[in-house]
């Protein structure tokens, strides 16, 4: 579904991403993991046609988007919760979700698709006329999530979607995006926190400065000492 080939980016002339080959299957769930600074949202941004991309190139089924901006993303199907801000302070948690589906107009099915992002995320829809400011961190997570699935997307790219979560609030989390992956999304997600990214996906990568040093099945990662890899080869 989703494959980036020898990909050197960054922003301007500055190169944060020295070569990077990725790829995801439809239905996987693809992590990647590394140290703060590695170029983990440089990835995703250089993916959604924000960063600067020098050389390389990024299908998605097929075609070539290397040159496609953020809005046109959305339209064939990729959606992005970045790291930082990614919800709508001043909106309700309602207004943020309708936010998100903005791009499908007047589809007569968004309605159900909130119901349905509410039976998923009860957390969520306990606080659904709360100003998004006032939510607390893991909530806050949730929603950005909740708001990229809005736009009911084929690949769903998610930044440290579980940062600075207790281990129970980000393992939920984590379980919420396997489920929604079950529910037949395919889903890119960067962590620096490794055991939690591995233990819902399928395969992972490790990138330490703009490098790809280590691709793997995500269960063989698990038993291999990856924040050493950060440290050793950073
Ligand atoms: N908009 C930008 N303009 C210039 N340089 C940037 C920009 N964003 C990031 N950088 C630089 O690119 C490098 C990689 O940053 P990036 O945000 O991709 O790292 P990261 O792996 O996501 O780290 P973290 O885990 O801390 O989020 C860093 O050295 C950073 O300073
Ligand atoms: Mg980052």
């Amino acid at each position: 579904m989703l494959k980036v080939n020898s990909l050197r980016s960054g922003y301007g002339k500055m190169v944060v991403l020295h070569g990077v080959n990725i790829s995801v299957r439809e239905g996987e769930i693809v992590a990647v993991l590394g140290p703060n600074g590695a170029g983990k949202t440089t990835l995703l941004n250089s993916i959604f046609g924000i960063a600067t991309i020098h050389e390389g190139e990024i299908l998605f089924e097929g075609k070539p988007i290397n040159n496609m901006k953020p809005h046109e993303m959305v339209k064939i199907g990729i959606s992005y919760a970045p790291q930082l801000d990614n919800v709508f302070p001043n909106l309700t948690v309602a207004e943020n979700l309708q936010m998100g589906s903005f791009i499908r107009g007047n589809d007569p099915t968004v309605k159900k698709d909130v119901e349905e992002i509410f039976n998923l995320f009860p957390e969520i829809e306990r606080r659904k006329n709360q100003k998004a400011k006032t939510l607390s961190g893991g909530e806050r997570q949730m929603l950005a999530v909740a708001r990229a699935l809005m736009v009911k997307p084929k690949l769903l790219l998610l930044d440290e979607p579980t940062a600075g979560l207790s281990p129970k609030a980000g393992a939920t989390l984590m379980n919420k995006i396997k489920e929604v992956r079950d529910r037949g999304l395919t889903i890119l997600v960067v962590e620096q926190n490794v055991k939690r990214a591995l233990e819902i996906a399928d395969k992972g990568y490790v990138l330490v400065s703009g490098r790809i040093i280590r691709e793997a099945p995500a269960e063989l990662l698990l038993r291999t000492d990856i924040e050493k890899l950060f440290f050793v080869s950073a």
